[in-house]
């Protein structure tokens, strides 16, 4: 029997199911294999779970909006590692949810931008950016100076995440008991500043 390409080419809900059933499988090769790799899903060798300052500095970071402008992921090119350093592997974001890889870089890469620079010019940039780069079209966020956390919440975001990576963290859970129940007194009066920049401090450190 001679196979007729054409009564598939000339029958759309044919082709149409034919078409799904290809991009399934193609899908499902490419990403079932990346579920149960534990180099995408474990935290690499020196990966430490966010502080409580730093978590809230995290939302803050999500909350601004930082990721329309800034991408945290270094791609395996020479231009890029030589920029920013160690390029990006995903075991480095396995505590972000979601992560914040992105793609738009209207501004640098902040994957391993930890470190780069001390928490004033941190300070004095996100207050003004022009203050220390004066061709800057970085927006100003100078509330986050006056915005003051209560931490209400903190823990409840810290028992969530060490829920969703029970014995994650070494063998062992991302927080303890203490950690948890001294969360907001570790967070309580900080301003928002202090904490995103103890956030962007703590970025890519792992593998440096
Ligand atoms: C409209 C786009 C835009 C937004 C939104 C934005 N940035 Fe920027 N950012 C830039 C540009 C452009 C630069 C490069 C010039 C400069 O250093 O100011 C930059 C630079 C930086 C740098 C210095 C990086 C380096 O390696 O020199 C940091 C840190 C930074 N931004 C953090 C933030 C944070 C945190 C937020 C959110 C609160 C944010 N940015 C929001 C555009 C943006």
């Amino acid at each position: 029997m001679k196979f007729n390409h054409e009564i598939v080419e000339k029958n759309i809900g044919l082709l149409a199911i034919f078409t799904v059933i290809a991009i399934s499988f193609g899908s499902l090769v490419e990403i079932t294999p990346l579920i149960f790799q534990k180099d995408t899903t474990e935290p690499v060798e020196g990966l430490k779970p966010y502080t409580a300052l730093q978590l809230e500095g995290r939302d803050i970071y999500v909350r601004e909006g930082c990721y329309n402008c800034h991408s945290q992921m270094i791609r395996p090119l020479r231009a890029e590692t030589e920029r920013y350093g160690h390029y990006s592997v995903a075991g480095e974001s396995v505590w972000d949810h979601p992560f914040q890889w992105g793609s738009k870089r209207t501004g640098p890469d902040l994957a391993r931008v930890g470190g780069r620079y001390s928490d004033k010019w941190h300070e004095v940039h996100l207050i003004d950016p022009r203050a220390v780069v004066p061709q800057s079209n970085m927006p100003a966020f100078p509330w986050l100076a006056e915005n003051k956390l209560d931490g209400k919440l903190t823990g409840d975001k810290m028992t969530i995440l060490r829920n969703m990576h029970k014995g994650g963290y070494k063998g062992n859970d991302l927080y303890t008991d203490e950690e948890i129940a001294g969360a907001q007194k570790a967070v309580e009066g900080k301003t928002e500043m202090e904490a995103l920049i103890a956030y962007l401090q703590s970025l890519g450190h792992a593998l440096k």
